[in-house]
């Protein structure tokens, strides 16, 4: 195929899926979310960024490690928000790494903290040794990452770092905004109801290509 249709095709494409989300945003989406808060091609765009820069510092401690022909980085995603922002991030990073997932629960079906970390999947594989960047969508009150993040180092790994899309800084105070700082952050967000590119309320919403606000019509 030339390079001419292969970009035709993309362009053909483009429109295909602005056209459909277009008709999807009148007929529904545009009650239930008060705005769009970071649009595909910001959050394409930063993600690049940030797997260039996860690629640089990894390369460094590749090296470092001095670990054979075993690849020392695994992207860690914790389903279920993570997954669009996994799948987009993993293929800005140039260099061998693996993928696991881990499942786990802070929020009931509310829009809440419940200040409870359940393990509802564990890792399929050791981390021993290994270089793990835990892949999130969000952090808010910062509870399931810390706890995870300890979790994890219990395990022998020889680091653990954190990528998160968005964070809600503003709602951790002191030594709470201390306790949990990620290497790589997308964008803060503000203290509203975000919902899209893998962030969810009540299953809903997780396959939208933007983030957008809810209306607190949607959940109060
Ligand atoms: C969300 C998000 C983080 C967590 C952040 O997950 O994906 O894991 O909450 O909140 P915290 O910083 O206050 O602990 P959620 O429990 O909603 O599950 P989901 O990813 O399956 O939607």
């Amino acid at each position: 195929m030339s390079d001419e249709s292969s970009a035709d095709r993309s362009a053909g494409n483009a429109e295909t899926r602005a056209a459909n989300w277009a008709e999807i945003w009148e007929g529904g989406l545009r009650a239930d979310l008060r705005e769009v808060l970071f649009d595909a091609p910001t959050i394409h765009d930063r993600v690049v960024e940030m797997g260039r820069a996860i690629t640089t510092h990894y390369t460094d401690r590749a090296n470092m490690a001095n670990m054979g022909d075993k690849s020392p980085l695994l992207l860690l995603g914790i389903l279920k928000g993570s997954y669009p922002f996994l799948a987009d991030l993993a293929r800005t990073v140039n260099l061998p790494l693996t993928v696991d997932f881990m499942a786990v629960s802070s929020y009931g079906a509310g829009t809440k903290s419940s200040g409870v970390v359940r393990i509802l999947k564990d890792l399929d594989r050791s981390i021993e040794g290994r270089h793990v960047l835990i892949v999130e969508d969000i952090i808010d009150t910062g509870l399931t990452l810390h706890y995870l993040r300890e979790n994890l180092r219990g395990r022998g790994p020889a680091s653990v770092e954190i990528a998160a899309l968005l964070d809600k800084k503003s709602v951790r105070k002191g030594k709470e905004l201390e306790d949990m700082n990620a290497r790589y952050v997308g964008f803060e967000c503000p203290n509203e109801f975000v919902v899209g590119y893998g962030l969810d309320y009540k299953g809903r919403y997780r396959n939208l290509p933007f983030i957008g606000v809810l209306r607190p019509e949607v959940y109060s």
